[in-house]
């Protein structure tokens, strides 16, 4: 598997490290608040866990499933609800825990869900965000790293659901996809 990885962006100390930032920022942010993570499957698994366990707050998680990829290396505009939560978020503070933004369809989708939901306040915590690749304008709060507009994976990341378990973000080999 580690054969197929072109460069190592982010090893697992650096996504740690920018966790315990994210997190300690959100605990000091939702002070005296009681926030729902909403917690993007699969992709933000592992990000979900390092982040939380840096929040010091009661707190509120769920873990909703949507699909934009399917199995290719570019997103897809049509957005598609899997499995939703069963929990109310009306009048709920929201952080969205994803693994990366890159057109922004998916965190768009999922923000217009809520906002018709009632939720009262909508975050947005990603590990990655691809600027580049935007095709709508939404922007994410709390940001682990800015990364270029080249295909990344592990640490939450596939591709083909490939790679998940890798633990760093690293760039794959186009000749894996090209395939
Ligand atoms: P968006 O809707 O285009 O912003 O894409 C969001 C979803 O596409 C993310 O949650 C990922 O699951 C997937 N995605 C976007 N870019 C990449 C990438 O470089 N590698 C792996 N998955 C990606
Ligand atoms: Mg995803």
């Amino acid at each position: 598997m580690n054969n197929d990885i072109e460069e190592v962006l982010f090893d697992q100390d650096q996504i740690h490290q920018a966790a315990a930032r994210i997190g300690q920022q959100i605990t000091r942010d939702f002070d005296g608040h009681r926030p729902l993570f909403l917690s993007v499957l699969k992709g933000a698994y592992l990000w979900t866990a390092d982040v939380l366990r840096q929040v010091d707050l009661y707190a509120d998680l769920e873990f909703i499933k949507i699909s934009s990829y399917h199995g290719g290396v570019e997103s897809s505009d049509e957005i598609e609800l899997v499995t939703d939560i069963r929990r109310e978020v009306a009048d709920r503070d929201v952080i969205i825990l994803e693994d990366i933004v890159d057109t922004g369809q998916s965190l768009l989708f999922l923000k217009d869900l809520l906002a018709q939901r009632g939720a009262r306040s909508i975050q947005v915590a990603c590990l990655l965000d691809k600027k580049g690749g935007r095709k709508v304008d939404v922007t994410a709060d709390y940001v682990g790293f800015d990364v270029r507009n080249e295909f990344v994976v592990g640490y939450g990341l596939d591709y083909a659901e490939s790679y998940r378990n890798l633990p760093y973000v690293g760039v794959l080999k186009p000749s894996v996809y090209a395939k």
